[in-house]
């Protein structure tokens, strides 16, 4: 192999708009270029490297593992699966899960659930799913289709049907889009690839109980909110909603591919056998990580460390005179500009060793958790001369 980045624009496909750097390793929230180059990674990949690069126990953990017993099928029973369901229900407050691989395949579940709640218990003719405008729940076409960006439903036509997309905080235009056909409501409590904008309180409140009052499904896409993110486990938290369904994936992998779709007890046994599968979810391997990631961050007092290092980068970035503002929760972090753009300044940031990523026209933050301040401090510092620049 010649040319790393050569040899990648030959052979793989052209689905990403890459930067050409080449990264090779790293530790906390520091990662080496191939050529050298250090940066401080204000993006955890795209909020997976949850505990950052390489944790310890984390790495620990997956090396035991995959020296032990790195795969089975879903026909047999393994400890690390059974573990971390158990500790991910008692964390939580849900009665069952299902593993997959992806954010996407965590929510082709949840619409599965929800199409197959309603059916068990009112027949056909009840499987509209309402999501929100901007929303963004992944690639594959079930969650393209729950999507609700235009751009993203070109091409690949014909979609899935009964998806139907609200203004988000916008209760009459919900109301509109509610009739007696639709069997769940799904939110990203923050949107996140839309933009990094949280809901309204009260938005999230009438959901809930509209959902209470038709024995609708609530799913929460906490794929990129879950697992610590902004500074609870759940992003619902900060707003006192459980939904029925949850799904998150990116975090709890530490960097390594998982989905989960968390069901509480009045729809835990929608899907049985042969209903949904998946040969690789749950893996020994990956579930042996995930542990991890979950140990680390239900230790005393490391969600309120997440939430006070997230409000000093807040703080810091709102100082600055270009910040028109800071949006997002805790460490899932929108900046909206006042007169640069977002991907000259994540240009810039990259030259001078800071990774960043976007978000539509915002620059978009989402540290890894364990960053340490002395990272926080020095990360920012550039962000600061980029955008004073
Ligand atoms: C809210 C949300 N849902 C779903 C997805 C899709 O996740 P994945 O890329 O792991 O399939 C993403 C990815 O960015 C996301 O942010």
């Amino acid at each position: 192999m010649k040319n790393i980045i050569e040899t990648t624009n030959a052979h793989i496909m052209s689905t990403y708009g890459r930067s050409d750097v080449v990264l090779d390793n790293g530790s906390g929230a520091t990662v080496h270029g191939a050529d050298g180059k250090t940066y401080i990674d204000f993006g955890s990949g795209i909020g997976t490297a949850s505990l950052g690069y390489c944790n310890q126990a984390w790495a620990d953990a997956v090396c035991e593992q995959v020296r032990k017993i790195q795969h089975t099928s879903n026909l047999f029973y393994h400890a690390p699966q059974a573990e971390l369901a158990e500790k991910l229900c008692a964390m939580s407050g849900y009665e069952k899960l299902f593993y997959g691989n992806s954010g996407a395949e965590a929510n082709e579940c949840a619409i599965k659930i929800a199409r197959k709640y309603s059916f068990d218990k009112y027949g056909k003719g009840r499987s509209t799913i309402i999501t929100l405008v901007n929303s963004f729940h992944g690639r594959t076409i079930a969650t393209l289709s729950a999507t609700g960006q235009d751009v993203f439903h070109n091409f690949f036509f014909p979609f899935v049907g009964d998806f139907r997309y609200a203004k988000a905080n916008d209760i009459a235009d919900l109301h509109e889009k509610l009739d007696d056909t639709v069997c769940a409501i799904m939110i990203e409590y923050v949107q996140g690839e839309g933009g990094v904008m949280a809901l309204e309180q009260a938005f999230v409140d009438e959901i809930r109980r509209i959902c209470d009052e038709k024995d609708i499904l609530m799913i929460a896409d906490e794929v990129q909110t879950g697992i610590g993110r902004t500074g609870k486990l759940f992003a619902g938290e900060h707003y006192g909603v459980k939904a029925d369904v949850t799904t998150c994936a990116k975090g709890i992998g530490g960097g390594l591919p998982i989905g989960v779709c968390l069901a509480n007890q009045k729809c835990a046994d929608v899907l049985g056998k042969g209903a949904h599968g998946s040969t690789f979810g749950g893996n020994p391997v990956v579930c042996a990580g995930a542990v991890k990631v979950l140990e680390t961050l239900g230790a005393d007092g490391v969600m309120e460390d997440i939430a006070k290092k997230a409000e000093w980068l807040r703080t810091e970035l709102s100082k600055i005179d270009e910040v028109e503002a800071v949006t997002g929760l805790g460490f899932m972090i929108g900046i909206q500009l006042k007169t640069k753009k977002a991907p000259d300044v994540l240009k810039a940031c990259l030259e001078k060793g800071l990774l960043v990523l976007t978000a539509k026209e915002k620059v978009r933050l989402l540290p890894p958790l364990t960053i340490t301040m002395e990272e926080l401090q020095e990360g920012t510092k550039i962000l600061r001369e980029v955008l004073e620049a």
